[in-house]
């Protein structure tokens, strides 16, 4: 499965399937597996899943629709691909700030995300060394504080996953991002069931499905509310023009809500799929819920630790999940080299290099954020919780809003009829409402609140 060259040099999905499992391979990544279970944790489990739950229905699938399409009807980067739609609709040209905060947000989020996902290949060669073998709960977190606690080696890593990464996507979106996803997505499912059965078996499993599904609403607050629809963003891929750009290489003939859902439904699995793994874990050897980011690291290599076949069984899931990170790290980046390409016309190499490089300096804030600069605090934050905070809660709902906003009032319902997005069903009219009223307004009261200003 390839992508075919259209005769207007743009790439184009090859079929229906290369599209959902590029798309999917940007949704799923370190935001299901990694960041999922520990925020989950740190905000007390079950109202939090319940609330990111309704995020992910009620706000973040009518804005994911709305993403793709944008990308499917301006064709080409995010930047252009809004100059060209708000020029075919008479509108501002302004709205192309919706792909410039789309680049930086992105760029900010690879810049912590490939530190992460340097520690999952420090796991990968440790799991498979087998130094990890027989270790207890102790040991677990000493392996993971000796590891955040040293820039030198956070630093390597990093600039290992920069490196690679370059690399994938310096060689363009045919060859690099499909063949990956189209592999290795399958099996980290498979990988993911058999972990859940592992967690049934061997784990407190009831108390871990306790903590997951059993509310418990007086504990949250509009902050809460802000990081479950955060999360909603950052597992969807959404609000910074990465669906948008997958989206401008999307066959006419396909429709944009089915794949849409399909891709969010799959994603949200794997997110439950890695709770329902994990939790049992923590409880049942006694590690902290809410230790926050350090959670899947410390949990898993004790599952590992103590499974026959732990060794060999954890080294494929470390590799599996880098290569999750890949693809999404992959469609973090695509959005800036696309459009540093057509704007000053440079060589995908060469735009390659200059967002790679950004990212990996940007990346040096997060490094130290764990060790040396742990005492720096921006508004009581370290900085990659900052960092985190700015893009997942402020940057990506924002994009979000304005997605919903040029969609909902700007484009022309006859645009939006001929493009088959409404007058077809009842689903298509609910849409409609959503992205016109609910999803705007729901991202915006819940961002005031969180911040402090309680207008409502
Ligand atoms: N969704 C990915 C994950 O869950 C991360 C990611 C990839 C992302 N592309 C994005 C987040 C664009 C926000 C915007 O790991």
């Amino acid at each position: 499965m390839s992508l075919n060259n259209i005769s207007s040099n743009r790439d184009e999905w090859s079929s229906k399937t290369a599209f959902i499992l590029a798309a999917a391979g940007s949704a799923v990544g370190l935001g299901n597996i990694w960041k999922f279970p520990y925020i989950t944790g740190e905000n007390g489990g079950g109202a939090f899943v319940i609330i990111y739950i309704l995020c992910v229905i009620a706000i973040a699938l009518p804005i994911m629709i709305s993403e793709v399409y944008l990308g499917k009807k301006g064709k080409s980067n995010p930047v252009k691909s809004l100059i060209n739609i708000s020029r075919s609709e008479n509108v501002s040209k302004n709205w192309k700030i919706i792909g410039f905060i789309g680049i930086v947000a992105g760029l900010l989020i690879l810049s912590y995300y490939s530190v992460i996902a340097g520690w999952t290949m420090a796991y990968t060669i440790r799991t498979a060394s087998g130094v990890l073998n027989n270790i207890d709960v102790n040991d677990a977190a000493n392996i993971f504080n000796n590891l955040i606690s040293d820039p030198e080696r956070l630093l390597s890593w990093h600039t290992i996953f920069c490196l690679i990464t370059g690399f994938i996507v310096a060689k363009g979106v045919r060859s690099g991002i499909e063949t990956a996803v189209l592999r290795l997505m399958p099996a980290l499912l498979i990988m993911l069931f058999a972990l859940v059965i592992y967690s049934a078996i061997e784990a407190n499993f009831l108390q871990g499905l306790k903590f997951m599904l059993y509310p418990n609403f007086e504990i949250v607050t509009w902050n809460t509310v802000l990081i479950a629809m955060g999360q909603a963003f950052f597992s969807l891929s959404l609000g910074m023009g990465a669906l948008l750009v997958y989206g401008s290489y999307m066959p006419e003939n396909i429709s944009v809500a089915k794949t849409t859902f399909i891709i969010a439904s799959l994603d949200t699995l794997v997110a439950l799929l890695a709770g329902l793994a994990i939790f049992p874990i923590v409880l049942s050897s006694g590690l902290e819920m809410s230790q926050g980011p350090g959670l899947i690291f410390q949990t898993l290599t004790v599952a590992f630790a103590g499974m026959p076949g732990g060794q060999l069984f954890g080294t494929m899931f470390f590799v599996l999940l880098l290569f999750a990170a890949w693809t999404s790290a992959i469609s973090l980046i695509e959005p800036f080299i696309t459009y540093l390409m057509s704007k000053y016309n440079i060589s995908r190499i060469r735009a390659s290099f200059i967002s790679i490089s950004t990212s990996w300096v940007l990346g040096f804030g997060t490094i130290v954020s764990f060790n040396i600069g742990s005492n720096i605090r921006i508004f009581g934050l370290t900085i990659f919780e900052f960092i985190d905070y700015l893009t997942s809660n402020l940057l990506l709902p924002i994009g979000g809003i304005l997605i919903s906003v040029i969609v909902g009032w700007c484009i022309s319902r006859n645009t939006l009829k001929n493009d088959r997005l409404i007058g077809e069903n009842l689903l298509s009219f609910i849409w409609f409402i959503s992205i016109k009223f609910v999803a705007p307004l729901a991202v915006l009261v819940i961002m005031l609140n969180a911040i402090g200003l309680k207008i409502f």
